[in-house]
């Protein structure tokens, strides 16, 4: 994985270029509103097996980049290739084919689970709607692989948070996606079960080379688990860059006031880096 692949073509990724969606801008009785440009302009290329982080502050525009990515929203302008190929037009079987390899796993499991079906029922759904055989005990097997061995009876109610989330995660999975874009997969869960999730997430990527478009508010957390980064802001890129080189050598503003707003291990180094921030973005 190196930078040099930000501006590659690849026909194995998946790739987004000049792609913006604006949303509004009708007529009102008294004028025209102005559009929200949600996402504006942003190329990003994701390779196979890599993670890129996609960090911002709200309303930034990263889940509707999400969106885009997985083809669940089409993009007003600019286009979206996966393994060199544009993606189809959105409920077309072309485009349910697509929607197999790229996966997305949500901020919240609870919403994401059907509530009167078992777990394993849950997660052997799209194989079915699919055409895959998820006999053999392939379910079962997935459940386990995901720290959900035995588990697979229970209904959502009957698990923890980060239960659920390994649930979608296995669900994700059972289609043997390319991609998963997981939008603030963890911001819901408390600190320790969102370690867990992160470690999970970095094994299944180590085992089945999966890449993630990892999209969240959380420096801390995007740290952690990207390979690169890319920085949003007003529905740009502002910043990318290798994760450690983007954090070691932020080169926008914005991006240290980003970094300088993490929680510090002691106050007088969260001072000094305010005041680093501070001083960067009075320069800039
Ligand atoms: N369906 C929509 N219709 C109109 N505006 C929208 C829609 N979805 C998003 N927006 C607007 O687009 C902008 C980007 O929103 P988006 O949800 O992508 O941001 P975000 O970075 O994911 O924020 P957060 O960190 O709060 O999740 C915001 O101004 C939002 O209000
Ligand atoms: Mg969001």
């Amino acid at each position: 994985m190196t930078e040099a692949m930000i501006g590659a073509a690849p026909d194995v990724g998946l790739e987004l270029r000049g792609v913006s969606l604006h949303y509004g801008g009708k007529r009102s009785w008294r004028r025209k509103a102005e559009p929200v440009r949600a996402v504006d302009g942003v190329d990003i290329v994701l390779g196979p097996g890599e993670t890129l982080g996609i960090v911002g502050e709200s309303g930034s525009g990263k889940s509707t980049l999400g969106r885009i990515a997985a083809g669940i929203e089409a993009p007003s302008a600019g286009s979206v290739r996966f393994r060199g190929e544009p993606y189809a037009a959105i409920g077309s079987a072309a485009w349910r084919r697509q929607r197999r390899s790229v996966q997305v796993v949500f901020q919240n499991p609870s919403q994401a689970l059907d509530p009167r079906l078992s777990i394993a029922a849950q997660v052997r759904e799209p194989m079915d709607a699919h055409g895959i055989d998820a006999g053999g005990g392939t379910v079962e097997a997935m459940l386990a692989r995901v720290g959900l061995a035995g588990l697979g009876g229970r209904f959502p109610h009957q698990l923890s948070g980060g239960q659920l989330q390994r649930a979608v995660i296995a669900r994700a999975l059972s289609l043997s996606p390319d991609v998963i874009v997981c939008d603030e997969a963890v911001s819901a869960l408390d600190v320790s079960v969102q370690a867990q999730i992160l470690n999970l997430l970095q094994d299944l990527q180590a085992e089945f080379g999966v890449a993630f478009l990892f999209i969240s508010h959380d420096l801390g957390v995007v740290r952690h688990v990207s390979h690169r980064i890319a920085v949003m802001r007003q529905g740009q890129i502002v910043e990318t860059g290798l994760a450690a080189e983007v954090f070691a050598r932020p080169q926008h503003p914005y991006t240290r006031a980003l970094i300088a707003a993490l929680p510090a291990a002691s106050p007088a180094a969260r001072r000094q880096r305010d005041a680093r921030a501070l001083a960067s973005l009075l320069k800039a």
